[in-house]
């Protein structure tokens, strides 16, 4: 309620967030998170949560009216529709170079991701988080945070086997056929239960082709893992609609945070006012880049070093078709959740998902979603005249990420005789360089805050997020948010508290 005094206010509910109120409650403190987004827990007029990725329809997209599909063109037809404006789970928001699509309500990224879960490769940690000890994080917290998120890898001798993952073999024999290491990645979907869809014995939903705006069942998103736990302390509330636009000092000590609470058609219909006296920024690399920028420039917390809104990165993702041979067929039912990698990093800067394209029919098609060593940064600033912040991401800084996936795929199609897809994007289009799905950085660790996270011209104030993390994790990315997020709350609890 507004007028409240809370001991912990925790802005956002995705991996940060989530780890943060886990961890505090369970150390005796009393955690309020605040979510922009819905609480996605209450079935629709058809019975389910999220809508079908084939589907689209008023819960899939936030506040558009028109769907922004990430690959928006087949056979050079355009697939975007109209839809009823919405507090819809998936946000593509526009920058002026780039579109960066991130989830909204409850679980935050957790609801709509792919739900990929790579710890890097040790060699590569020190590009990821120069300042932080490799030791701790591969033996303590990268194996505490993929305990807790439920991760998993895919049987073998099933993929091996199973229709669903045709597109995965023809992945696998291309990779190796051109001589690159091929790997299984593990994912927080429940292995058991993607054989029991493919059994018939449970309701589908990675063989149904959900993925992008939710999975109905088999994905153990943040809500299902962190959150769960966190509610059952019963020290954690939770305030889905509500989005938070301002975090001062307060007179009497702690910090006044401004909240609007939002209808399920993007209206506020309530403005308030709650004192905490620690506040997390938790709301993603963008989320949490846009409040400080803002905040510092429009006299709110104007102490926040110059650091903030800086070193800002889209982890070098782009994506590209291939079009294999008609003998060649990728499958009609493909699962939804991707289980398996190109691993090109060292030679050739890329690492790419096999990812699905689960149309429901043969495609012939190839697709993949490429992390690469993307060197350019790109800065949030606040633009007074426009009331807004602005990111300076230029469209063409995705060409060095072009180049990198070119090492990949223009070696498979020439020892396979294919060539690019080029109507998945647009018409004669090849690359997907418009967006990213992993937006990093804008708050860096050791930067823009101390090592642990501490914005430390205001005592009591963290960043605990993506926005930490210096713009590539080489690797999909929450994995990363997740062990880096148990590694600062246990020290902040252990020497702030
Ligand atoms: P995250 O974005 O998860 O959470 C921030 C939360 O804060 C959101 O719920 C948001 O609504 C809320 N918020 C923002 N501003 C607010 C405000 N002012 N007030 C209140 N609330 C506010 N990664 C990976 O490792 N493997 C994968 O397979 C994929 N696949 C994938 C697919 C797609 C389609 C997307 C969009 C993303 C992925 N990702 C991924 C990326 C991954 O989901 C992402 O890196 C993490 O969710 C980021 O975690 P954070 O905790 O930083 O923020």
């Amino acid at each position: 309620p507004s007028g409240a005094r809370v001991q912990v206010l925790v802005i956002g509910t995705g991996y940060g967030g989530s780890v943060a109120a886990l961890r505090l409650a369970q150390a005796g403190v009393d955690v309020h998170l605040v979510e922009m987004g819905m609480a996605w827990d209450t079935p629709g007029a058809d019975g389910k949560i999220f809508c079908n990725t084939r589907e689209p329809d008023y819960r899939s997209y936030w506040l558009r009216t028109r769907t922004k599909a990430p690959l928006n063109y087949f056979l050079g037809f355009p697939l975007d529709r109209g839809i009823p404006k919405h507090t819809g789970v998936l946000d593509a928001e526009e920058f002026a170079g780039i579109t960066v699509y991130q989830g909204r309500g409850v679980g935050g990224g957790s609801l709509v991701n792919g739900g990929m879960a790579v710890t890097p490769k040790r060699e590569n940690f020190a590009s990821v988080l120069p300042t932080v000890n490799a030791d701790e994080m591969y033996s303590v917290y990268y194996p505490r945070a993929n305990a807790a998120l439920g991760v998993g890898t895919i049987d073998p001798a099933w993929f091996d086997t199973t229709p669903a993952y045709q597109y995965g073999r023809v992945g696998r024999k291309h990779a190796q056929r051109s001589g690159f290491p091929f790997v299984f990645v593990p994912d927080v979907y429940d292995w058991d239960y993607m054989k029991q869809e493919e059994a018939g014995t449970v309701p589908k939903s990675a063989l149904a082709g959900e993925i992008l705006y939710g999975n109905n069942h088999g994905k153990k998103s943040l809500q299902r893992t962190y959150l769960a736990r966190a509610k059952a302390t019963g020290r954690v509330t939770v305030s889905p609609l509500h989005q938070v636009t301002s975090v001062s000092p307060a007179p009497g000590g702690g910090y006044t945070v401004l909240i609007d609470q939002l209808d399920t058609s993007g209206n506020v219909v309530a403005a308030k006012t709650v004192t905490a006296t620690r506040v997390f920024f938790a709301a993603g690399s963008v989320g949490t880049s846009k409040l400080l920028v803002r905040l510092k420039a429009t006299g709110a917390l104007p102490a926040l070093n110059g650091e903030v809104g800086k070193g800002w990165g889209d982890n070098g993702n782009v994506m590209c078709g291939r079009a294999n041979h008609l003998w060649d067929p990728t499958g009609s039912l493909q699962s939804a959740i991707p289980c398996c990698g190109i691993d090109n990093w060292s030679a050739g800067g890329a690492f790419a998902e096999v990812a699905p394209l689960p149309t429901g029919i043969e495609t012939w098609a190839s697709f993949y979603l490429s992390i690469t060593n993307n060197p350019h940064r790109a800065q949030f600033t606040w633009n007074a005249a426009a009331g807004k912040v602005e990111l300076s991401w230029q469209a063409a800084w995705k060409q060095p990420s072009i180049d990198m996936a070119k090492t990949i795929f223009d070696k498979i199609n020439a020892k396979e005789g294919t060539i690019y897809r080029t109507d998945l994007f647009g018409v004669y289009k090849i690359w997907g360089d418009h967006l990213t799905y992993h937006p990093l950085g804008g708050a860096v660790l050791g930067r823009a805050t101390d090592n642990y996270g501490r914005l430390t011209a205001y005592p009591g104030l963290y960043v605990i997020d993506g926005a930490l993390i210096p713009g590539n994790a080489t690797v999909n990315p929450f994995v990363t948010i997740t062990a880096l997020a148990e590694r600062n709350i246990e020290h902040i609890i252990a020497t702030d508290l």
